[in-house]
């Protein structure tokens, strides 16, 4: 790999985004790029980057795809427009929930994520602007993992079913390349990010969806929300790398004023880790896993059992899809 990591204790943020945003200029020249916010650390330092250099010439598009946490597409576009970036806001959730209608197997509900991404929705905003140019977020880990061949390559236009000959001209910009995690979250800090955004918790791409075991409805990503909502309130002080509320298939027995009430199981996931390559249960107190029970059993309709998953990774993985 010819490429040069630049190391946290190397990193001068404000020399790397003059840099930077000099290169993106220089590259764009008087051109329009586009780039895809997330909210995550990396595509919100991107965005940023992007619009210091090109002002109105960048395109930022955040696409909703209807399996994110309560309020997250407003909550990130105002945080991005506040910091001045012009942030386009495309619900796509119908397209989502299409291509997620009847598929029960995690890779398979993956792989329609994906691909509703980049091959429908993304490169139909791509094309529709005009741009020549591609801002992503790509970060050093990202290219070693491709390189040891654990994720699969990481250049959009293949993922947008671009032919980079026919498409001759057509460039990607990855400013964050040289970075790992902890020095894009200084980058981002440099550029005037709230800490709710340069200091997120890892998320998952697939988001909800890799909380819900079976089909992904409308309806069981509305429980799961819900139930996120109350786990992120009752764990916000606790000290964990990431926790989770999982909803699973089955519907389980439970009785509710007296009756029988057949209804949905919460499996809680709390986890200590350095780098979620191997993770633990976190030892919460059992105070605060029956105050989990409570909220959960009281306020996500139908749920009668809630859960705390005790065994490690490997062999668990830390998601449940
Ligand atoms: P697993 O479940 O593999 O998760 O033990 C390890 C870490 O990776 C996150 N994760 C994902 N992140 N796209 C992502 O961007 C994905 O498809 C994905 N799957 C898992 C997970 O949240 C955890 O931090």
């Amino acid at each position: 790999m010819s490429l040069t990591e630049i190391t946290l204790a190397d990193l001068n943020p404000v020399a790397f985004i003059k840099d930077q945003c000099d290169a993106i200029a220089a590259t764009v020249g008087g051109g329009i790029a586009v780039n895809a916010l997330s909210g995550g650390v990396d595509s919100s330092a991107v965005t940023m980057l992007a619009h210091r250099a090109l002002g109105s010439r960048l395109k930022t598009f955040f696409v909703d795809n209807g399996i994110m946490r309560e309020g997250e597409p407003q909550r990130v576009v105002n945080i991005l427009r506040q910091c001045g970036a012009a942030v386009e806001l495309v619900d796509a959730r119908d397209e989502f929930f299409d291509a997620l209608k009847g598929k029960t197997d995690p890779e398979v509900k993956r792989q329609a994520i994906t691909d509703t991404f980049y091959k429908a929705v993304f490169s139909r905003l791509v094309k529709q602007s005009g741009a020549r140019h591609l801002l992503q977020g790509t970060i050093y880990t990202d290219v070693e993992e491709t390189v040891a061949g654990i994720k699969r390559q990481h250049n959009i236009l293949a993922q947008l079913g671009i032919d980079t000959a026919k498409e001759y001209g057509y460039t990607v910009i990855e400013p964050l390349i040289q970075l790992r995690k902890p020095a894009v979250r200084v980058v981002a800090k440099a550029l005037g990010l709230p800490e709710e955004i340069y200091n997120r918790p890892p998320f998952p791409g697939p988001a909800l969806v890799a909380r819900v075991i079976g089909e992904a409805t409308r309806e069981r990503i509305a429980l799961v929300r819900k139930a996120t909502v109350v786990l992120e309130e009752v764990l916000a002080g606790v000290q964990a790398f990431q926790y989770m509320a999982i909803l699973h298939n089955d519907r389980i027995p439970g009785m509710r004023d007296g009756k029988r009430d057949y209804g949905f199981q919460i499996e809680v996931r709390c986890w200590d880790s350095k780098d979620a390559v191997s993770a633990t249960p976190t030892r919460l107190p059992f105070e605060v896993l029956e105050k989990l029970a409570d909220r959960m059993t009281s306020e996500v309709p139908g749920v009668v059992s809630v859960t705390y998953n005790i065994a490690s990774k490997p062999p668990s993985t830390m998601e449940a899809v």
